[in-house]
């Protein structure tokens, strides 16, 4: 089955939304020409999002949102809602990254109410699961990751699960320099499919966009991507500089 591929840049808290501005217009320059065989995401912070779009305006990358409140507007100080992104031009927002749910403590029902207000509001969701080093040490890396996406996806009708974007990221290969193998990354990939199988038919599951996190570089893209099921990356680091960010789209 072809599914789509994607290749997004989650730049985390980095970047004013002048310096912003200046990468994503490289970033566009670097992969203007032929049209890539994929789908190139900026996902800069919310201060950014509109100088952004500015950027790469009549290209076709495309902006996502690192974050949402999953209630449509109201007093919730400090918090961004589904339709301000799409407002903004946003078609993809990150759900349940690592450093949400490690660094800032967000949990499974939280993230869970946040996946459905994406989806209410138009924008897919890219939810991302992975486990701890310790979890991996323990043998039960599958166990993790399953639980996250039970907790994530169980309960939605298929139409709105096959517009979740999974990205799974192993949360000791985030920012450190290490990355899965690719066989290990391959073998989390088809668990996952197989588990969406399971809760929403085999249709759902070959449908579904998988993508890998941590550590992505231009070096062990080629390998990673080329795996059976690995249908893009999440690439946080090496996304900041757009040489590197647009290698690793040509490794697609
Ligand atoms: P990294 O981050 O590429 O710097 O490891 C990935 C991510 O956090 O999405």
């Amino acid at each position: 089955m072809t599914r789509p591929k994607i290749i997004a840049g989650n730049w985390k808290m980095n970047l004013d939304h002048i310096e912003g501005a200046a990468l994503a217009r490289a970033v566009r320059d670097r992969l203007s020409g032929p049209a890539r065989p994929c789908e190139v995401v900026l996902i800069p912070p919310f201060t950014s999002l509109e100088a952004v779009a500015g950027a790469i305006e009549g290209s076709p990358l495309r902006i996502g949102a690192q974050d949402l409140w999953y209630e449509p507007s109201g007093a919730f100080t400090g918090e961004i809602s589904a339709s301000m992104l799409a407002a903004l031009g946003c078609r993809y927002v990150l759900i349940g990254h690592s450093e949400r749910r490690h660094v800032i403590g967000e949990d499974g029902t939280l993230l869970s109410r946040k996946l459905r207000a994406a989806l209410a509001g138009g924008l897919f969701p890219i939810y991302c699961v992975g486990e701890l080093l310790e979890d991996r040490e323990a043998g039960n890396a599958d166990g993790v990751v399953e639980r996250q996406l039970r907790e994530g996806l169980g309960g939605l009708e298929p139409g709105d699960a096959g517009r979740v974007v999974i990205a799974y990221e192993p949360v000791w290969a985030i920012g450190t320099g290490r990355n899965a193998t690719p066989e290990d990354a391959g073998a989390m990939h088809q668990a996952i499919r197989r588990l969406l199988a399971d809760l929403f038919g085999e249709p759902a599951a070959g449908a579904a966009v998988i993508l890998y996190g941590g550590s992505v570089k231009p070096d062990n893209a080629r390998d990673l991507l080329s795996r059976e099921g690995i249908d893009g990356a999440l690439v946080g680091g090496a996304s900041l500089d757009p040489g590197s960010f647009a290698a690793i789209v040509s490794a697609l």
